[in-house]
């Protein structure tokens, strides 16, 4: 997955600028972002980064890009300025609105998380005709494409594998199972009139679990009652869920997640019998994360107060999902359960975070 050392943009003889080798990561700021970066960074030396969101980036990132760009990937004319400068082999496309955030302003959820991905998708076709490479596309999607109408029929379906029960209940999941078929589209179909499938695109999506960082906290997101009661714990406060406690979802860390785009990444794509998999690691209920926090925190302090919305989210959403294709085709194994994660990377990341754990 190395690609050819960055150069600075030249002039040719005839003019022309040549364009350098580089991976495009959209929503640079955020906390996928953040260790991606870093993660590509420290495995590719040579590779140039460029680094997209619609805030400026920290220095932490920053210092890992050879540029970085404050825009909205809903603006087309400025992605395709980048290319101007650059050739793109691998886009991450993570840039989105999370859930609650888009369940609260759907329209602009559906020009962001979709038509923002159809804008990195013709960026990527434009790469391939000019290039004769399809480009790889990375897309963080998620559980939230999964939908049970009922708590019963979530209770009686077991893990999910990636061809059931796809009937969204939020924008998110919709936004986000739309953007899936848009990236297998322009992988299988592109062009099928004219010339005959070409492959423009080389579109891989992961469906995440929710993720949990030991040094970031989420915003907007359904799944954050995690990550939050955890740091709640580790700052020695009290903490009001805002699911029951019998709600259930699958989880990981965030450096498994890292790996698992790692290992995506690397895969020959010959290898892939899918256009997105599933990827888990523990499927606890709100109160067996509270339950194992406590031995660890044994003064922590849960209070359970449903919100009716972000319950009702959390109730569509598979208990657990199947990860035996991603298993099969590229070699994905979590690295945890719950109590492994906390004593080996959550508890010790806290402590270095906020020095009190
Ligand atoms: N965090 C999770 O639990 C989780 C789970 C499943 C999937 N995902 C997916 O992973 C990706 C990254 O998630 P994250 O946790 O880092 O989220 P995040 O909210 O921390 O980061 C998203 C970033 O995208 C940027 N962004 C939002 N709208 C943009 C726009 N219009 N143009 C440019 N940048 C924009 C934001 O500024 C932010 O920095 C998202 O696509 C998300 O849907 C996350």
């Amino acid at each position: 997955m190395h690609e050819a050392p960055s150069q600075a943009s030249q002039s040719t003889a005839r003019g022309q600028t040549a364009r350098a080798t580089a991976i495009l990561v959209t929503g640079a700021g955020g906390e996928m972002g953040h260790d991606l970066i870093r993660a590509i960074a420290r495995s590719e030396e040579n590779v140039a980064i460029v680094g997209f969101d619609l805030r400026p980036l920290d220095r932490n990132v920053a210092q890992y890009c050879a540029e970085t760009v404050v825009g909205d990937v809903q603006n087309l004319e400025l992605l395709q300025s980048i290319t101007d400068r650059y050739s793109f082999g691998r886009i991450y496309h993570l840039a989105a609105m999370l859930s609650s955030s888009a369940e609260r302003a759907p329209g602009r959820a559906y020009d962001v998380n979709v038509g923002g991905t159809m804008n990195l998708l013709r960026l990527a076709v434009d790469e391939r005709d000019a290039t004769g490479r399809s480009p790889m596309v990375l897309f963080p999607s998620t559980i939230a494409v999964y939908g049970h109408p009922t708590l019963e029929h979530k209770a009686s379906a077991g893990p999910v594998q990636e061809h059931e029960h796809l009937e969204p209940r939020t924008m998110y999941g919709c936004n986000k199972l739309a953007a899936e078929h848009l990236g297998r589209y322009y992988t299988d179909h592109h062009r099928q009139f004219d010339e005959g499938p070409t492959g423009s695109v080389d579109f891989r999506a992961i469906r995440f679990p929710g993720l949990i960082s030991a040094e970031t906290l989420p915003t907007g997101g359904t799944t954050d009652y995690g990550p939050e009661m955890l740091h709640a714990a580790a700052r020695n406060q009290v903490y009001d869920c805002f699911v029951r406690e019998d709600s259930r979802l699958p989880f990981m860390t965030m450096p498994e997640a890292i790996e698992s785009i790692v290992r995506i990444s690397s895969a020959p794509r010959s290898a892939l019998t899918r256009s997105a998999y599933n990827v888990r690691s523990f499927a606890p209920s709100a109160a067996e994360i509270h339950q194992a926090l406590r031995a660890h925190y044994p003064a922590l302090t849960v209070g359970f107060k449903p919100n009716p919305g972000r319950q009702m989210i959390v109730d569509g959403w598979p208990g657990d999902t199947d990860d035996r294709a991603a298993r099969a085709d590229w070699g994905w194994s979590p690295a945890h359960t719950l109590d492994s994660a906390l004593e080996s990377y959550l508890i010790p990341g806290l402590k270095a975070h906020y020095g009190n754990a």
